[in-house]
């Protein structure tokens, strides 16, 4: 774990405007970084950031001037929407800018890292915390920090400062934070969730904890065994009893939320599939494996349009 009793002061960019973004933006800010947000209009805004211990503040935060050359930024959008964040940023990022992208899925490392100049170096951050943001009609956005979690971060390239200087910053703002050396295994760990929660509830339009019923206690099953075949051949073997435990932890810790893709179904927008479920069969073609149970999952997804 990181040292987290010093505070840093670095200039911030935080991309979006999704909850994980300015859950981390609001701590960042409030631990003394200066934070500014890049998005979709430049625009500033005012975020209502309701703390863990019911405790409410206000948080301001102003665009990213045309001029400044971006050091770091953390880029916690979609995994469709990566590739052309990047592309924005790109005339503005500093020779040796960090960019520390975090979404679900896998599949966007390969199409970023190519755009990146020598010193130009990528993390990957996956954190538990859960935070929302509450619809209302309030100008700004109403920010609910809901559960504590813990996040893991790496650096995607070898050679790669293991301990960087914004490591630090992050551990106050969405720590504990632990900084590994390969955070692919996490990566892996993490999909393995996302490919049996998130399209089995979009598909079936429940809440996580629905997926505790016997019904769906077979279908979840043969989707583990086939992605523990696959992981096994692409170097990142789980182990499934550990794995499926942990399944259930997920689901009954997050029973009563709607899993991120079904919020985007429900909501008309597009979803991580192609870099969740998508992933995993692109991976399987790759080491000539049938993952039959993933196949016909991704198909009704498909037919279902999203
Ligand atoms: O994408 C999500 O919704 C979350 O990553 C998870 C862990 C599946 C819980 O809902």
């Amino acid at each position: 774990m990181i040292d987290s009793h010093s505070s840093t002061h670095q200039d911030w960019l935080v991309v979006g405007q999704g909850a994980i973004g300015l859950l981390t933006a609001c701590q960042l800010q409030q631990q003394g970084s200066s934070v500014r947000l890049w998005l979709r209009q430049p625009a500033s805004l005012t975020v209502h950031f309701r703390a863990l211990d019911g405790s409410s503040r206000h948080h301001r935060f102003e665009p990213w001037p045309a001029s400044q050359p971006i050091q770091i930024a953390f880029i916690p959008v979609k995994a469709y929407d990566a590739l052309s964040c990047i592309q924005q940023l790109q005339p503005l990022l500093a020779e040796d800018a960090c960019l520390i992208l975090s979404h679900n899925g896998l599949g966007t490392l390969e199409t970023i890292q190519p755009l990146l100049k020598p010193k130009q170096h990528l993390w990957f951050l996956t954190t538990t915390h859960g935070a929302y943001i509450e619809p209302g009609n309030q100008a700004g956005r109403q920010l609910v920090h809901s559960g504590a979690g813990n996040s893991v971060l790496g650096a995607i390239q070898a050679g790669s400062d293991p301990r960087p200087s914004f490591a630090k910053a992050l551990n106050l703002a969405i720590g504990p934070l632990l900084s590994v050396t390969d955070i692919k295994p996490y990566l892996w760990q993490k999909l393995l969730l996302n490919c049996l929660i998130n399209p089995m509830t979009a598909l079936h339009q429940v809440h996580n904890g629905e997926l505790a019923k016997p019904h769906f206690t077979s279908e979840l099953t043969q989707l583990l065994d086939e992605f523990c075949l696959l992981a096994e051949r692409a170097g990142y073997p789980q182990d499934k009893a550990a794995a499926w435990q942990q399944l259930q932890q997920v689901i009954t810790q997050t029973a009563s939320n709607r899993s991120s893709m079904l919020q985007d179904r429900l909501a008309g927008r597009q979803t991580e599939l192609e870099f969740i479920t998508g992933f995993v069969l692109r991976e399987a073609q790759r080491f000539d494996l049938l993952l039959p149970g993933h196949a016909q999952l991704y198909q009704l997804c498909q037919d279902a349009g999203f």
